[in-house]
This record gives structure tokens, C-alpha cells and sequence, in this order.
């Protein structure tokens, strides 16, 4: 009752078509992915004493937080004088705790600035009763004047999330402390000061086609004096200015009033990452407006220049080879190569005539200077809104290269959803489907990503990939949620400080990336689209490197569905065939972090007669059959 017309492929998908989209909400980035395990490690946060705390009461003078405005984006330190031996003490909590490994190394780093020499520092990781479990030391040399570095490595006796960090100051001097940091050796690719290997790991797994970043919100900042800077997120870490997160707000009921972004992770850092994971960099830039949900700031017209000169620059940064001012500094910071951008956000979720008006002017000038890069626009976050309608013919009458379009929407919306595309203008500007989630309602705690919520995800990107030739790159959002810090929830993946689970939804998307194809081959029933009569979903992919068909396939009805697919085809079906199979009949089971694999991909020997296959489709079922071609 199924045919597959292999030898008529409708359009190609595009080699980037599922990909990631990474925010520094929900504690993803300083928290999270980013290994630092000390929160405000410079002093910089809005209270320089957030996340520290003194051991003991220490004499008036003894403990001072200097602000020297001539030190470059990170103007405070810590001013200790101590003139007797008793030693003192300050404690770092971590961000709700340090996570560590029994046996794993951590290295303790700081800057410092002796101004008398004499003092020498202890420091000591503890679990969450106070237990000793790792410790070290460290003497400040006596002989130089000016800022220097020193680090020492120590291992940790016991595995906790919840460790916290003591530095002991011994000795007697007069000394300025900065910086003070502490990171597993173990960061992916083992890179000092890195990133958290279990994060990282989890993406690769994906093999996304992309990683859209910085977010989202924060691009757009509470106000345009906090929105992103990529420029102020690049080179030497100390000097990159922290603002205030975006996220560090009431919302959704949860107050996390301790989120700042430090930008150990930034813009090289993401390119870096980009290229780790054989993702194509998708950065976003800040407009000229800050986020419509907070303050709502634009900044004047003919004070634009400033945000469109950053998008240039960012492109020469990319792009540019080591004899630019800003290829320069990416080869200092160690890529000489250059990072080969090939797309930009400007703007995220921004909208009314004011967005437009802005995003015309970049376009002028990037188009200009720049044809080779694509421009993406944001189309918003209400797909049946005037706002979103306004947008998208505005857009489109731009000829703007891909619009980006959010939706967070119920499952029923996902379902019927997955003919979105099918009569979309072939000629105008593509899609990027660039946040979306299927939102079943809550009850309070860990939002969570159900099964029914994924099911109705995999329904929604069949209408994707069928639609390939317009959409051409897609990804779920949020990407990280941290158990103890969230803002939003549902999200694709959740942390603690020692774990990383992806719920149901991580595996539908692994499952489209791992299986995305190269040709979209038409599905039908009764000569229509598969999308959704008689509750089921389908569709067909061919891969000209591994010769495959693809099928994919969503049965949502609570029982089984007995299919017969037709492939009709000059070229032989032969070999060995799989299929993969996730399926639950209970649409409310979720992974969580006691049991991650609640959901998880079956892989099974799938069988065929000839060109026909005849599969029992299990209640409520995303099943993928891969078919070798001859
Ligand atoms: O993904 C969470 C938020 O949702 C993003 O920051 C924003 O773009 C959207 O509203």
C-alpha cells in the first residue's frame, strides 16, 4: 500500500541538514560545557563575592577586592596583605557543586602580583561532608614584579557533583589574586582549560551537519549593553569582559540569579568545536536590538555600523588568512588555517519594521563585501502569528538567502505539521528550521522530554527531509538542560555535574542525522505524501556514498500497523537489509538520568522479498529500514 519511486529523486538534501543549536542557557556553557569548576574564578560578577565565601573572619584590610580599571575586561582581583602567619582561607562552591572523578588529575591555576613576597597558597578539594579528598600547594615566586601565572595538578581520592574547592593563603606578603581556576586534565581533546569531554562526546555522536551558536536570547542580550560581543570573546581568556547572562532572570519560575557569562567558551572556542565534530560553524549575530521579550533596546540607525563592522570583522576572523588584522589573531590564538565560513545569523527572533530596516542595511553591505557568505534572518517564534506572516513576506521580498523559523509548539501542532513544506515556493529563500521542540505540558520539576513529545518530532521531520530541497538545515532547542540549574525545559540533552543523558528526542535527531541520505526519494500512499493519514508518517531518503535506501517510518496509532512498502526501481534491492527501531506504546516514558536509555535506539535485521517489504510497524514507532541498492 506504499511505494517508493527510487529512481525518481525530487532534490538533494543538504550535507548539513540536522545539526545542533548551542545557547548558554540552562547553565549549557559556564556550568556546563565549558570544564571550569570555579564560579566568579575572577571577581567579576555583578557581587565579586558570589560563589566565595571567606573561611574565617579575617582582619579589617586583609581580604580587599581591588577594581583597577586599566586591566582590560577584568578589572578586580583580590587584594590580600598579611602580615602574620595564621593562614586564611577562602572557599569556591562551584557551580552547584564541582563534579570529580576518583583518580582523575585537576589542575589549580591563578594569576597573581606579588607586592610584597612572602606568601605561598594550599589548596584542597572536599566532597560535599567536608571529607578531604584531594590537595596541593603552591608558592608564589618570590622574585617577580607584575602578573604571572602558576598552576599545580593534584588528584582527587573520590568521585561527588557536589565537591567545592578551599585556597589556604600561607606565609606572610602583600599579594593580588586573579583568575583562580581549577579544570579536569581530562577536557575533550584533552586541551588545557577546555571543554567537558562526556558534553562534547555526546554531539559528536550526532554527527551534526551543524552548530548554530552562541544561542538564541543571549545574542540579543537583556539590553544591548549586555548582548553578545564576539569580539570581547576572543583572545586571551582574562581579558574577555563577562557580562550578565541573558537567562540570569525569573523565568519560567526559576530565578538563577548567579548566571553570568564568563566567555572561557567563545568564539574561537565554538569554531573549534565546530570543526571537532565536522559541524559547519553557524554563528548569530546581534542586529542592533536586544531582546524583544526583556528591554526591547534598538539602537539608532546611524549607529549601526559598529554591529555590521563586527560581522565583518567576524568574517575576516573566519576567513581571513594571517596577514589580516583579525586572521592575525586567529592564527595567534593557534589556527592559522582558516575556519571557512560559509553562513551568518543576523538577528535572532527579532521583529516588526525595525528588524527589517536593520537587517537591510547588513545586507547591503555584507552582499557587497561578502556574496559568498548566506545571510539568515529570523522569522520568530510564532508560525501562525501576524508577526511571523509580516516577516516571512518581507523576508522572502528581500530575497534573504534562508529564514530561520522557531516553533515550540504542542504535538498536535508537530503532526499536523508535516505537510508544512509540502507546497512551499521552490524559488525563494530557503528554510532553517533553527529551534524547535514539541512542548507536552509539564508538571513542575525537570521539565522532561516524553516519548510522546519525540514521536511527534520524528512525525514533524519526515515533512522536513521530504521538503529537503527548502529546508536545508534543522535543529532542536534547547540543547542542554542542567538538572540543577535550568530555565527551560524540555531540552534535547540533561547534565549534572558527572552526567549526560539525551532524552527520546536526542535519539530522533541522531537517528535523522546518522541516516540523512543524499537524494530525497518520494514516498507515497495512494499517490499522496505520508503525512499522517491514517496516524502514520514516512519518509524516503537514498545515500549515493553507502548505495542505501531509507525509509523512515512513524507509526502513531496504539497499535500495530501491517504495511506493505513497494519500491519501484531499475536497480536491484540486495544484501543485507536493517532496520532501527525506537518505540514505546507508553507515550509518557522519558530518559532520565536513572535510567538514560529508558529510550534508545533497537537495531534489528529487517526483511524483503524482492522489492517489496512487508513490516509490522510496532504502537507508537519511529523505525528507520535501510535497504542496499544494487
Ligand atoms: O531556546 C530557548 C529560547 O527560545 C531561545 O533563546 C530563543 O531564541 C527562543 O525564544
Amino acid at each position: 500500500n506504499f511505494n517508493v519511486q527510487l529512481d525518481k529523486p525530487t532534490g538533494k538534501i543538504s550535507p548539513h541538514m540536522w545539526g545542533v543549536f548551542f545557547e548558554d542557557i540552562n547553565l549549557g556553557a559556564d556550568g556546563g560545557i565549558y570544564a571550569e569548576l570555579v564560579k566568579n574564578r575572577s571577581f567579576e560578577f555583578d557581587n565579586p563575592w558570589m560563589g566565595w565565601k571567606k573561611l574565617q573572619e579575617v582582619p579589617e584590610g586583609s581580604m580587599l577586592i581591588v577594581n583597577d580599571n586599566k586591566r582590560k575586561g577584568n578589572a578586580r582581583s583580590l587584594k590580600i596583605n598579611k602580615p602574620d602567619a595564621i593562614a586564611m582561607g577562602l572557599q569556591n562552591e562551584g557551580f552547584r557543586g564541582m563534579g570529580v572523578r576518583q583518580g582523575e588529575s585537576y589542575v589549580f591555576s591563578l594569576l597573581y602580583k606579588q607586592l610584597t613576597p612572602g606568601l605561598s597558597l594550599s589548596v584542597e578539594l572536599l566532597d560535599e561532608n567536608d571529607k578531604l579528598i584531594g590537595k596541593s600547594s603552591l608558592s608564589l615566586d618570590a622574585g617577580e614584579t607584575g602578573w604571572q601565572s602558576a598552576e599545580v595538578k593534584f588528584t582527587a581520592a573520590e568521585t561527588t557533583a557536589k565537591a567545592k574547592l578551599n585556597v589556604w593563603i600561607e606565609g606572610t606578603g602583600v599579594a593580588e589574586l586573579d583568575m583562580l581556576s581549577l579544570f579536569p586534565t581530562a577536557t575533550w581533546k584533552n586541551r588545557p582549560k577546555g571543554l567537558r569531554k562526556d558534553m562534547v562526546q555526546i554531539l559528536a555522536d550526532m554527527k551534526p551537519g551543524f552548530i548554530r551558536f552562541p544561542g538564541g536570547c543571549i545574542v540579543e542580550g537583556r539590553d544591548l549593553a549586555n548582548r553578545f560581543q564576539w569580539k570581547k570573546t576572543v583572545g586571551p581568556i582574562e581579558q574577555r569582559e563577562l557580562i550578565i547572562n541573558r537567562w540570569n532572570t525569573e523565568f519560567k519560575n526559576r530565578l538563577t540569579p548567579d548566571y553570568f557569562q564568563t566567555f572561557g567558551l567563545g568564539f574561537y572556542e565554538y569554531f573549534l568545536l565546530a570543526e571537532d565534530i565536522g559541524a559547519e560553524a553557524v554563528p548569530i549575530l546581534n542586529c542592533g536590538m536586544a531582546c524583544q521579550f526583556n528591554t526591547g533596546e534598538v539602537v539608532p540607525m546611524e549607529e549601526l555600523d559598529t554591529y555590521i563592522q563586527d560581522a565583518l570583522d567576524l568574517i575576516e576572523f573566519a576567513n581571513g588568512d594571517s596577514q589580516t588584522a583579525w586572521g592575525k589573531l586567529r592564527a595567534e590564538m593557534g589556527h592559522p588555517a582558516p575556519f571557512n565560513l560559509k553562513m551568518l545569523g543576523v538577528g535572532n527572533e527579532n521583529w516588526g519594521p525595525q528588524y527589517v530596516e536593520r537587517l537591510a542595511a547588513f545586507k547591503k553591505v555584507l552582499k557587497e563585501k561578502h556574496p559568498e557568505i548566506a545571510i539568515i534572518a529570523s522569522s520568530g517564534t510564532d508560525p501562525e502569528g501576524d508577526r511571523f506572516a509580516f516577516l516571512d513576506e518581507r523576508l522572502r521580498g528581500m530575497d534573504i538567502d534562508i529564514i530561520d523559523e522557531h516553533y515550540y509548539r504542542p504535538p498536535s501542532w508537530f503532526l499536523s505539521g508535516a505537510a508544512r513544506y509540502d507546497d512551499y515556493d521552490r524559488n525563494g529563500s530557503k528554510i532553517f528550521a533553527g529551534e524547535y521542540a514539541s512542548h507536552t505540558t509539564r508538571p513542575n520539576g525537570p521539565g522532561r522530554s516524553t516519548w510522546e513529545a519525540a514521536l511527534s518530532e520524528a512525525a514533524f521531520l519526515t515533512g522536513l527531509e521530504r521538503n529537503g530541497d527548502v529546508v536545508q538545515m534543522a535543529s532542536y532547542a534547547p540543547l542542554f538542560g542542567h538538572v540543577d540549574g535550568w530555565q527551560w525545559s524540555p531540552d534535547l540533552i540533561w547534565v549534572d555535574n558527572l552526567q549526560v543523558y539525551g532524552t527520546p528526542s536526542y535519539q530522533v535527531q541522531k537517528l535523522y542525522a546518522l541516516n540523512k541520505g543524499t537524494d530525497i526519494i518520494p514516498i507515497t500512499r495512494n499517490q499522496a505524501n505520508v503525512t499522517g493519514q491514517d496516524s502514520v508518517y514516512a519518509s524516503t531518503v537514498y545515500d549515493e556514498q553507502t548505495k542505501e535506501l531509507i525509509i523512515k517510518f512513524i507509526n502513531y496509532n496504539d497499535k500495530p500497523v501491517d504495511a506493505s512498502i513497494d519500491i519501484t526501481s531499475k536497480r536491484k534491492i540486495s544484501g543485507a537489509a536493517t532496520k532501527i527501531v525506537l518505540a514505546n506504546a507508553d507515550l509518557h516514558i522519558a530518559n532520565s538520568l536513572e535510567e538514560p536509555l529508558a529510550i534508545q535506539p533497537k537495531q534489528q535485521t529487517a526483511t524483503y522479498k524482492g522489492k517489496t517489504i512487508k513490516e509490522s510497524f510496532p504502537p507508537y514507532s519511529f523505525t528507520v529500514i535501510k535497504l542496499p541498492v544494487k
